[in-house]
């Protein structure tokens, strides 16, 4: 038996064991009465009864035990044409001060406050200070419209929203504060304060009364002490797409996060305090809250904060140079940022201009690593590319290729083996155990380990309905797959209306609910369909009200402003297909899959349920009109 073997057996044999070892790692202030608590299943709480401070972990301790002079943070912004570096101790005062300053705002512990911020360093220093009061934060990423920031702004009832006067996305500048004021009319909950970042890109106007200068808060602030909290307290509220208009509110604790994500960076991705981590991504995502945020300082890593992207800012060789400029370690980031480099430079001229001699690995995550991208990293980088598989619910890798335990050979399509904390179990509809090779419903045998969701915020109902519900006694992650005969996961992809496009996990369900607002509209689908650089893309089928005279190409074109208004632009929501009628079973269910396979260009059986068969070719002719389906 290997040593993968014999931690993953422990950790499913003697999980208050395993993780109470692990937890040492971390600073408490309080030591836990039990480690797992299961008295009140599923609501599973780990280290109850234990008390810390995540700031404190992340930041001061480190200050304290010889890293104050360590760089922290990395701010690498080729929009700005900025690096700027903050040590340990530096990013600790900010930290504190801006704490201070939120305190001076009746910000405390138990308060919500919601992050609406480009990819500064001031986003990480607002998350860390409302980590640091013991309060709530609640990070909403920069690409949604003001519609879905009224939503999560009505769910979590902040008392502060922290924003930033614009952002800089590629070479177009985004003002923030109309995005904020929209939202702020639209939301029945009103924030009682704005603390808005003035950049030197656009300046905001504040509102009287409500909007506050980020630093002449500062600069009147005294420094917030860290505030100590039960390891179950929430940390933060982080919403993602269900299959409804009104998204989860996945909840995060204090305790098992930093257990577990401490435990991650040396165990998964093998990377060692004083090492450089980077995830290519946003602190509005989950791989930004612990990537690029929690993980790499509780670690006492240099993390970096890339406000750019990976082509044109300035070139396909973007990632190379901030890889070899500041001696990253470990990359993280999503499979479409490498193929949007492949596009773009296809025979890897720019990595040749570069040393990436200390780069020891790259892990791809947030939707398939599909086998060509995977080869094609990998003969380029020759370092190994690791596929690793998670969730926004889970807040770490269920499945990788664990290289600080033991490193095993690449199976490309599979994101390799369960990491230590997660049984993984394939089962058919039934809740039956599938044999290996099977392809089946992708579930955890209950508990997860700590540092997952334990419930969604303010909805226990729902959290047991959506994931437990199901199949009792495991978690069901949504997602579809097989286990090979040696024990290698593979992950196929959601069986629920969850897509994700360019790695941004989008509802369906909520585009078909925007797209049904439409005055022509009867009737529609929202499907999501393959596409060669985002992975899949959200394509609409609409039938319209008798009397509707417009043209096809007017309703596509009102249809993607509309998502993009609502949603926002990251939905990438651009064809529309008219239709007579939809196809459905006959108990009126739409046929949702087999008119993503159609769109697919699969083979597809005819669904036996079906009301009307000869509705179908009808669709295959309507898909093939907006360029997808079989060529
Ligand atoms: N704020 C505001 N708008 C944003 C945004 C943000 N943070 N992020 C993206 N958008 C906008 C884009 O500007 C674009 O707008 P447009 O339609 O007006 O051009 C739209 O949303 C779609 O963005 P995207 O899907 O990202 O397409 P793109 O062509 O700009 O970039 C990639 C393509 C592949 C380079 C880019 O998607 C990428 O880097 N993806 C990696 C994603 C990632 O890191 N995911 C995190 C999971 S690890
Ligand atoms: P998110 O919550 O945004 O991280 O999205 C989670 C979903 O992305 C999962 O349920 C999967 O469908 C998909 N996903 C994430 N990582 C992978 C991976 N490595 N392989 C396949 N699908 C993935």
């Amino acid at each position: 038996m290997g040593k993968y073997n014999d931690l993953f057996q422990r950790s499913i044999k003697d999980p208050e064991g395993f993780w109470g070892d692990a937890a040492e790692t971390i600073t408490w202030s309080r030591k836990w009465n039990k480690v797992l608590d299961d008295s009140n299943k599923p609501f599973y709480r780990w280290f109850s009864g234990a008390e810390l401070n995540t700031c404190h972990n992340a930041l001061d301790r480190h200050v304290d035990s010889g890293r104050a002079d360590q760089t922290a943070l990395i701010y690498d912004s080729p929009v700005t044409n900025t690096i700027r570096k903050y040590t340990y101790r530096e990013l600790r005062d900010e930290v504190a001060l801006f704490a201070g300053a939120l305190r001076g705002l009746g910000v405390e512990k138990g308060t919500t406050v919601i992050i609406y911020m480009p990819m500064i360093p001031q986003a990480v220093i607002a998350m860390l200070a409302c980590a640091r009061l013991g309060a709530t934060h609640s990070v909403v990423f920069g690409g949604f419209a003001p519609h879905e920031l009224a939503i999560r702004i009505d769910d979590a009832k902040p008392k502060v929203i922290v924003t930033a006067s614009g952002a800089k996305e590629g070479a177009k500048v985004l003002e923030y504060k109309p995005l904020i004021d929209r939202a702020i009319a639209e939301s029945h909950h009103k924030p009682e304060k704005c603390v808005i970042f003035q950049r030197d890109l656009v300046k905001a106007a504040l509102t009287p009364g409500r909007d506050v200068d980020w630093n002449e808060a500062v600069a009147t602030a005294k420094p917030a002490e860290c505030v100590p909290v039960k390891a179950t307290d929430p940390l933060y509220i982080l919403y993602t797409s269900g299959t409804t208009g009104k998204p989860k509110g996945i909840v995060r604790d204090n305790g098992g996060h930093a257990v577990a994500l401490r435990w991650s960076v040396e165990n998964i991705y093998n990377v060692k305090p004083g090492e450089v981590f980077w995830a290519a991504s946003d602190v509005g995502w989950v791989v930004g809250h612990s990537y690029i945020v929690y993980a790499p300082l509780l670690t006492g890593c240099t993390t970096i904060v890339y406000e750019g992207k990976p082509i044109g800012t300035p070139d396909a060789g973007a990632f190379w140079r901030v890889i070899s400029q500041h001696n990253v370690k470990v990359l993280f980031t999503a499979p479409t940022a490498f193929r949007a480099i492949k596009k773009e430079d296809p025979n890897g001229e720019f990595v040749k201009k570069y040393d990436l001699s200390k780069f020891s690995a790259l892990f791809l995550a947030g939707e398939r690593l599909d086998p060509d991208t995977y080869h094609w990293a990998s003969n380029l980088l020759k370092k190994p590319v690791i596929d690793h598989w998670w969730q926004t619910e889970t807040g770490w890798p269920i499945t990788a290729n664990s290289m600080g335990i033991e490193q095993f050979p690449v199976k490309p399509g599979s994101s390799t083996k369960p990491v230590p904390g997660f049984d993984v179990r394939i089962l058919d509809t039934n809740g039956k155990e599938v044999p290996a090779e099977t392809e089946g419903l992708v579930t955890v045998k209950l508990p997860l380990p700590p540092g997952t969701l334990p419930t969604l915020w303010n909805a226990d109902q729902r959290f047991q309905e959506s994931y437990i519900n199901p199949f009792p006694g495991y978690y069901f992650t949504a997602d579809g797959g097989h286990v090979d005969k040696d024990g290698y996961v593979y992950i196929m992809g959601r069986v629920d209306d969850v897509i994700n496009v360019a790695g941004h996990r989008l509802s369906t369900g909520e585009m078909e609910e925007v797209v049904a607002t439409h005055k022509d509209v009867a009737e529609c689908a929202v499907i999501g369909v393959h596409d060669g650089l985002k992975g899949q893309v959200p394509v609409g089928l609409c039938v319209l009200k008798s009397g509707a005279n417009r043209s096809a190409a007017e309703i596509q074109k009102e249809l993607s402003l509309l998502i993009r208004d609502q949603i926002g632009p990251i939905a990438c929501y651009k064809e529309t297909a008219v239709v007579k009628r939809l196809p459905k079973t006959r108990s009126g269910k739409i046929l949702r899959g087999t008119m993503r396979k159609i769109a697919d260009g699969e083979s597809y059986t005819m669904p036996s349920t079906i009301d009307d068969p000869a509705i179908l070719p009808e669709i295959e002719e309507a898909i093939k009109g907006i360029g997808y389906g079989k060529k």
